[in-house]
């Protein structure tokens, strides 16, 4: 089957198309024909994972040292990137019940990766369900990452109906899940914040107002949120303490040590607070997202395709920073 291999760190061009043997299924698991697979924030990072700065890595250094670990140190330990696909099931394990031939599923496989290829093998408990009706697999591709983190952060911080939500980086993967779910499924009213060109973008994905971060600084409007949620953990809770409602929420989506701190001392000073939380999507989650997409209420953009083997030119498109929507590999 036709792969995307990378067997060094490094830019684009270390990945490379190559012929390896098409998996069989084990018992518990699902073969899937991969027709689509999207190019996230984890692909670029895990590429290039040794020669990423440790002040770049915007997670806690803890963080960076264990995925050291799970990506390997000097070369990359698992060779094929890719965690957040669409594909037809073509085959499946003596075990397997949720899932037949034939079906159109979707899924994300976290760390473990293995998407950029024609076939991938996952369990049938791990986090795929039946794509949504109406969506192509490029469409449905992206969903199973930004969707179902999304949602997790989104149930963390228990967002009520009305409340006014600012979504920072509202033009990425999490960010433009957010804006949805925060809009159609918590009814809260969502402000995006993005560069000019995902404007329009933002605003098609049902944000009542979008602020370009290039041209207007939000902390200057003299608005009060609910939630404040920066995808990037560009900000902080001191730059956007007084944008914040009484009891309003700091959720940096990417933070470091020291907003972990923060989080610690604002639990216990009452108040407006900040909160780091890691979502833990799972397979309900999913099918819940699934469902939600299939009543419509959800969109999809696609930005660009790449066919497969041409997965070092879309890594260069997305690191250039200019995509809205995502970038989907077809194979
Ligand atoms: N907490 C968790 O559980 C969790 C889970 C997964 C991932 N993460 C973190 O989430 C991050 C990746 O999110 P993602 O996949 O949504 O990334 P993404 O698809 O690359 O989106 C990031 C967005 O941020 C925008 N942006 C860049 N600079 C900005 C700025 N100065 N101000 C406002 N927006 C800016 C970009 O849009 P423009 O073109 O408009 O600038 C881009 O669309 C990573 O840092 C990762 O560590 C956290």
């Amino acid at each position: 089957m036709k792969t995307i291999i990378y067997t060094e760190y490094g830019g684009p061009d270390v990945l490379h198309l190559q012929e390896t043997e098409k998996p069989g299924p084990k018992s518990n698991e699902v073969l899937v024909r991969i027709h689509a697979v999207s190019v996230n924030y984890g692909d670029i990072i895990a590429r290039n994972f040794k020669n990423i700065p440790a002040g770049e890595f915007n997670m806690p250094s803890l963080f960076r040292i264990l995925a050291r670990f799970g990506f390997g140190f000097s070369k990359p330990k698992r060779q094929i990137l890719g965690n957040t696909f669409a594909g037809e099931v073509e085959m499946v394990g003596s075990d397997v019940k949720q899932f037949r031939a034939g079906e159109q599923v979707f899924g994300y496989t976290g760390e473990a990766m293995g998407a950029y290829a024609e076939y991938l093998c996952v369990p049938e408990d791990s986090i795929i369900a039946l794509k949504p009706s109406h969506m192509t697999y490029e469409e449905a591709s992206s969903v199973p990452y930004g969707a179902t983190m999304a949602l997790g952060l989104l149930r963390k911080v228990n967002i009520q109906k009305g409340q006014r939500v600012i979504v920072i980086g509202a033009s990425g993967a999490i960010g433009s899940a957010a804006v949805q779910l925060a809009s159609h499924y918590f009814g809260a009213e969502v402000t995006g914040v993005c560069s000019t060109q995902g404007m329009e973008y933002v605003k098609n994905l049902g944000a009542a107002t979008v602020i370009d971060y290039k041209k207007e600084d939000f902390t200057k409007n003299g608005e009060s949120y609910d939630l404040i949620i920066d995808i990037l953990g560009k900000g902080s809770f001191s730059k956007y303490r007084a944008s914040l409602a009484q009891n309003g929420i700091y959720l940096p989506v990417s933070f470091k040590t020291s907003k972990l701190l923060q989080m610690i001392r604002t639990s216990v000073s009452g108040g407006k607070k900040v909160i780091c939380a890691l979502a833990t999507p799972n397979q309900a989650d999913l099918e819940f997202i699934r469902e939600f997409f299939d009543d419509r209420k959800l969109k999809s953009f696609v930005d660009q395709t790449f066919p497969l083997e041409k997965a070092a030119e879309a890594h260069s498109y997305v690191e250039a920073g200019n995509k809205k929507g995502s970038v989907v590999l077809t194979a």
